[in-house]
């Protein structure tokens, strides 16, 4: 019996986590994503190339490997179609190499409107959701009122669809949201059409197949650890369970089953949407950050915030998640930083702690520790050794503290800028 490797965001997502699922990819017989849906946007580069997904798992491009959105994800069929249709035109054609949990949740044209209503109607204490549904369609699972995609093959689908959107545009009234909404539907239901094309599975039996065939697999997560609907900064998080235990649920493997937990962080943090960020920077080097690390959102286009590495968030993500291996992603972008700092703690009303806090508010100050910067091109270099004596020591003060290695290093988006140690 094999296990379940996982890898997810240890932060507020954007971390890397498509680009490292395509490094790891040839070590696996399969890749499935086990939870969120089209909010995230996940960038792989290769050859000149650049790709964004968003449902679709990114082990697609290492050849030969089976991919599966496990039931644990949300899917909206015409955004699928759409990024289905735009890889096939670029040769890779996913029929045949990818399935899709019958249990997985579809997301509906009123779903996307409900989530818009639901920010209008917050005012200034919106979410800044990826407006895609994501809220509306867990919310509908929760209450046992959604629609999954085996319901495509119900002969009375229509009929369910037409439950579900009645309710919807009750509430959407009482919202007073004004809507137009025939030509959503129209592509909804050829969409629909189109996902018919694909292995429609029992997620839990073939992973678990897989498992007992000895076969290898990678559980790819979205979002990070600090957008869990139970453990990040609530109630500015996503809807779903981003952490390890999430694999479970989402895949329908035993937690005995999990293997590896890679946790991926980048060398400083980023946040896009609203809520607390202790260590966000307002400043030039904050800017520095964001126009050196391309920190713009890949499904929004959202400028990201960013700030220094907090390592109070990172030691608690790691704890909720188990982590067994880190991963270290865009230290390049403080190539030429004179001095790189980190938050090893923070202080809450004089008093100082080290622990994640229950409401991370605006009473949060971080004590920092500084470190030279490296002052050096890191994205030329292959081997660990090869790193200067600066870099070195940041990586092993983050070992240090978390108790676990940092495997795997990042220096640029290629898939060849990358170190394994
Ligand atoms: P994900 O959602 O976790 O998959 O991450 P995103 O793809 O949303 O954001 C990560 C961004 O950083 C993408 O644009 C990547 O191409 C880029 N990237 C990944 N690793 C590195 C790295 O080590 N250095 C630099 N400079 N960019 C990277
Ligand atoms: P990946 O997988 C970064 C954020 C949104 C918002 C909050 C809730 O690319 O790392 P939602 O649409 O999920 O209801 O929005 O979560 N958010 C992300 N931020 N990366 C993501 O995904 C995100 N998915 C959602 O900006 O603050
Ligand atoms: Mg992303």
């Amino acid at each position: 019996m094999n296990k379940v490797d996982v890898i997810l965001g240890l932060q507020w997502g954007d971390e890397g986590k498509g680009k490292v699922v395509d490094v790891l990819t040839p070590n696996y017989q399969a890749v499935a994503r086990f939870q969120g849906g089209p909010n995230a946007g996940h960038t792989l580069e290769f050859n000149g190339e650049k790709y964004v997904l968003r449902s679709i798992p990114s082990g697609i491009f290492q050849g030969g490997k089976t991919n599966i959105i496990g039931n644990g994800v949300v899917l909206d069929p015409i955004l699928f179609r759409d990024e289905a249709e735009a890889l096939a035109r670029s040769g890779h054609d996913l029929k045949g190499r990818l399935q899709i949990s019958r249990k997985a949740h579809l997301i509906l044209p009123t779903h996307r409107m409900l989530d818009a209503a639901n920010e209008a109607a917050k005012g200034g204490a919106r979410i800044g959701t990826t407006g895609k549904g994501i809220g509306p369609t867990y919310t509908d699972k929760i209450s046992r009122t959604g629609m999954r995609v085996g319901d495509i093959q119900s002969p009375s689908f229509r009929e369910i669809y037409g439950r579900v959107k009645a309710r919807h545009e009750l509430q959407l009234r009482s919202l007073n949201y004004t809507y137009d909404l025939a030509d959503l539907e129209r592509q909804w239901f050829e969409a629909v059409e189109y996902l018919k094309e694909f292995r429609l599975i029992d997620g839990e039996y073939e992973i678990n197949r897989l498992l007992a065939e000895g076969a290898p697999v990678l559980a790819e997560g979205a979002q990070g650890t600090l957008l869990d609907v139970d453990f990040g900064s609530y109630p500015f998080v996503t809807s779903s369970n981003t952490v390890c235990a999430g694999a479970c649920t989402g895949l329908g493997i035993a937690p005995s089953r999990i293997g590896e937990v890679y946790g991926i962080f980048k060398a400083y943090c980023t946040r896009v949407g609203a809520g607390p960020f202790p260590t966000e920077l307002f400043d030039r080097t904050g800017k520095l950050l964001q126009e050196l690390g391309h920190e713009y959102g890949a499904v929004t286009g959202r400028e990201r915030r960013c700030g220094w590495l907090d390592l109070v968030a990172l030691k608690y993500a790691v704890m909720i998640n188990g982590v067994t291996q880190l991963i270290m992603m865009k230290s390049d972008v403080m190539n030429d930083f004179e001095t790189i700092r980190i938050a090893t703690a923070y202080e809450i009303d004089g008093r100082r702690t080290d622990r994640f806090p229950y409401g991370i508010d605006g009473h949060i100050t971080p004590v920092y520790t500084d470190f030279e910067g490296w002052k050096c091109d890191l994205r030329k270099i292959r081997n660990y050794a090869d790193f200067p004596a600066q870099f070195k020591k940041y990586v092993e003060f983050i070992e240090m503290e978390t108790g676990v290695p940092v495997k795997i290093i990042s220096v640029g988006p290629d898939r060849e800028e990358t170190i394994v140690r």
